[in-house]
C-alpha cells in the first residue's frame, strides 16, 4: 500500500459527552462492531463516582493506567479508525480540549431524556472554534425522553449548529420500534440486543406509503410519515461538504446500550467522516500529504507503576511517515532523538511498530525530553497551534510538610506539571510554587501521586485570585512599569513567560483598561516558536489581545 492509501485509509475521532450520556457504553460497541473487543464490559467507564482522587486513581489504574483505553484503534471496512478516549470529569476538560487537537471528527452523545448538559455545551464550543465536523448521537431512546423534534430545536439553540436529522425515531421508552434511516431509505427496526452483534440489516422502504410499514409498525406508521415529511420539508437536504465544514452536524438515534442504531452510526462515521486534515502550525499549515514527517505531543501519561519512572507521550502524526529508529529533531529542546521502541494501540493491546503515518497516534516512551505541545520534526522548527494552556482559575501556594523530601517534592511538581495536570507558576525566584488548575479534583490527585509515586508531602494553601493571565507589551519598559509594585500578583510559568495574577474580574478589567499598552493573554499560545525554543527570556512582543472570557 502507498503512502497516500495509508492516509486515505486513517479516520481518527473523539467521543465526547457529558457524564453518563453514554460515552463509555457507545465506545464499547463500536469496539466490538471492530472486532477490537469481543465481549462488552471490556472498556472501563472513566466516570468519577465520589469525587475524590483516590477514586480517579483507582479508575486510572483499573483501566490498565489509561494508556490501553487512551488510544483504541481497529480496522473497519478496509479502514484504520482511531477512537482517542477523552476523560468524562469536568475537571478534566483541559485534557479533553488537548484530545481534539489531536482528531479530525467528534461523536457527540446526547442523552435524549436529558438533552444538552453544560459539558456537551463547552465541548461544543470547541469543535465549532477548530471547525472540527461532528456526528450527533442521540442516545437511550428505549426511555421516555424529550420529544425529538425538541431535541433537534435544542442541539440547534444551545450548541448553535444545524442539527440534520439522517434517521427518524419511531416512538420511544416503551413503546420504541426502530429508526427510519432517512438518508438510505431504511428501515431498523428495536430488537433490544444487549451485548452480542445484530446482524440484520434495515429494510429498504423506499416509499414511506409503502402497506408494509403499516404492517410492521401499525398505529406509529402514519406519524413516521407525518415526522419524516416535516423533516424533509424544514431542513434542507444534507450535503456532506457542510459537514466537513462544521456548519452541519447529522444527527443519529439510537440506544448504545441496546446495540442499536451503532452500526449505521458506524457505516456512516465510515462514509462521511474526514480522513487526516491539515494541521495550522505557528509559521504555515502543514498538510498530511506532505513528505517530511511531523507531529505533536497532546497528552503525557506517567506509568503509575512507582518501580518505573517512565513515562508515554501520545504523539499525533501530522505529516509524513514516522519510521522506528530513524533520528528525528524535538523542536523546542533543539535535540536529535531516536526512538527504539514506538507503540501503537490496536485492539488495546500496545504493539511495537515500525512505521505510522498521518492521522495515526503514537505512543513514545518518555524520559521527561517532552511537555504537551512539543513538536517533533525531520529538522523544520514547527510548533504546531491549538493545544495551549488555558488560563487557571484555583490557586493554591505548595506547602512542603516533609522538609526530608524537598527534592522528591520539586521533581514530582515539575514532572506532573510537564503531564498538564496543571499549570506551575513560581514567585520568589522560584522559592514559592503555585499551583493553577481549571478544577479542584486536580489539587487531590497531585497530593496523591506526589506521596504515592515521588514519597513527597504537600498542603495546598488557597490563593484569593480570580484569573492568571499571560502578559507582553511591545515595549519593555511598559512591563517594567506596569510590575511595579505588583510583584504578590506576578509569576512566572514553567517556560519563564510573565504571569499576571487578578483577585476579581473588575480588577482585571481595571487593569485592562488602565494599561492599553500591556496585552493580557487568556491561553499560553501566543509565544513564537522562537520563544519556545529559548524559552528561558520572557517574550516581549506585540500580540492581539484576547477578549476577557
Ligand atoms: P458515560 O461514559 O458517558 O459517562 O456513560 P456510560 O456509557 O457509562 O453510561 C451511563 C449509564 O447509562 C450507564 O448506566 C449505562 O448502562 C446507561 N446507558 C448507556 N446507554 C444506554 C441506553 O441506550 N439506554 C439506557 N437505558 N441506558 C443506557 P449505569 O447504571 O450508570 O451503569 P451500569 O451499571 O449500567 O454500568
Amino acid at each position: 500500500m502507498d503512502y497516500l492509501e495509508e492516509i486515505q485509509k486513517r479516520r481518527t475521532f473523539a467521543i465526547i459527552s457529558h457524564p453518563d450520556a453514554g460515552k463509555t457504553t457507545l465506545t464499547e460497541k463500536l469496539l466490538l462492531f471492530g472486532g477490537a473487543i469481543h465481549v462488552a464490559g471490556a472498556v472501563k467507564s472513566n466516570k468519577i463516582k465520589r469525587d475524590t482522587a483516590s477514586d480517579f486513581m483507582e479508575i486510572e489504574r483499573q483501566r490498565g493506567i489509561s494508556v490501553a483505553t487512551s488510544v483504541m484503534g481497529f480496522d473497519y471496512r478496509g479502514l484504520r479508525i482511531n477512537l482517542l478516549d477523552t476523560p468524562g470529569h469536568k475537571d478534566f476538560a483541559e485534557d479533553t480540549y488537548r484530545t481534539l487537537t489531536a482528531v479530525d471528527s467528534v461523536i457527540l452523545v446526547v442523552d435524549c431524556v436529558k438533552g444538552v448538559e453544560t459539558q456537551t455545551e463547552r465541548l461544543m464550543e470547541v469543535c465549532r472554534m477548530r471547525k472540527t465536523p461532528v456526528i450527533i448521537f442521540i442516545n437511550k431512546m428505549d426511555r421516555e425522553g424529550k420529544n425529538p423534534f425538541d431535541l433537534i430545536n435544542e442541539l440547534e439553540d444551545k450548541l448553535n449548529i444545524t442539527a440534520r436529522p439522517l434517521s427518524w425515531p419511531v416512538s420511544m421508552g416503551s413503546s420504541f420500534r426502530g429508526v427510519y434511516n432517512l438518508y438510505d431509505r431504511s428501515l431498523y427496526l428495536f430488537n433490544p440486543g444487549g451485548n452480542t452483534l445484530p446482524d440484520d440489516d434495515g429494510l429498504a422502504i423506499d416509499d414511506l406509503n409503502d402497506p408494509l410499514l403499516d404492517k410492521l409498525l401499525s398505529d406509529h406508521a402514519s406519524q413516521l410519515r407525518d415526522d419524516a415529511a416535516l423533516i424533509e420539508g424544514v431542513c434542507a437536504p444534507f450535503e456532506k461538504s457542510q459537514y466537513l465544514d462544521g456548519n452541519v452536524a447529522p444527527v443519529f438515534f439510537g440506544s448504545a446500550i441496546n446495540n442499536f442504531g451503532v452500526r449505521e452510526l458506524l457505516d456512516t462515521f465510515i462514509a462521511i467522516a474526514p480522513g487526516p486534515g491539515a494541521r495550522p502550525a505557528e509559521s504555515r499549515v502543514v498538510t498530511p500529504h506532505e513528505k517530511n514527517f511531523s507531529g505533536f505531543v497532546f497528552k503525557i501519561h506517567a506509568n503509575l507503576d512507582p518501580r518505573h519512572r517512565d513515562r508515554i507521550a501520545f504523539l499525533r502524526i501530522c505529516s509524513g511517515k514516522f519510521e522506528r529508529n530513524k533520528l528525528y529533531h524535538h523542536v523546542r529542546l533543539g535535540k536529535t532523538l531516536r526512538f527504539r521502541s514506538p507503540a501503537s494501540f490496536m485492539a488495546q493491546e500496545k504493539v511495537l511498530i515500525e512505521d505510522a503515518y498521518p492521522g495515526d497516534v503514537i505512543g513514545l516512551y518518555d524520559t521527561g525530553n517532552f511537555k504537551i505541545g512539543d513538536s517533533l520534526t525531520e529538522g523544520e522548527r514547527i510548533m504546531f497551534q491549538g493545544i495551549p494552556n488555558f488560563s487557571p482559575e484555583i490557586f493554591k501556594e505548595v506547602v512542603n510538610t516533609d522538609p526530608a523530601k524537598a527534592k522528591q517534592l520539586a521533581k514530582g511538581i515539575q514532572q506532573l506539571t510537564d503531564e498538564g495536570v496543571a499549570q506551575l507558576f513560581t514567585q520568589n525566584q522560584g522559592n514559592r510554587k503555585i499551583i493553577g488548575t481549571v478544577g479542584e479534583l486536580q489539587f487531590e490527585v497531585i497530593q496523591y501521586r506526589l506521596l504515592h509515586e515521588y514519597g513527597a508531602s504537600c498542603r495546598f494553601n488557597p490563593l484569593d485570585f480570580f484569573k492568571a493571565c499571560w502578559i507582553t507589551s511591545e515595549d519593555g519598559q511598559n512591563i517594567k512599569a506596569f510590575c511595579r509594585y505588583k510583584t504578590e500578583r506576578l509569576a512566572a510559568d514553567k517556560d519563564g513567560n510573565l504571569v499576571f495574577f487578578a483577585e476579581s474580574r473588575w480588577r482585571l478589567q481595571r487593569e485592562m483598561e488602565d494599561n492599553p499598552e500591556i496585552k493580557f493573554h487568556f491561553t499560553s499560545e501566543f509565544r513564537t516558536v522562537e520563544e519556545n525554543c529559548n524559552s528561558a527570556a520572557p517574550p516581549v512582543r506585540p500580540h492581539a489581545s484576547y477578549p476577557l472570557p
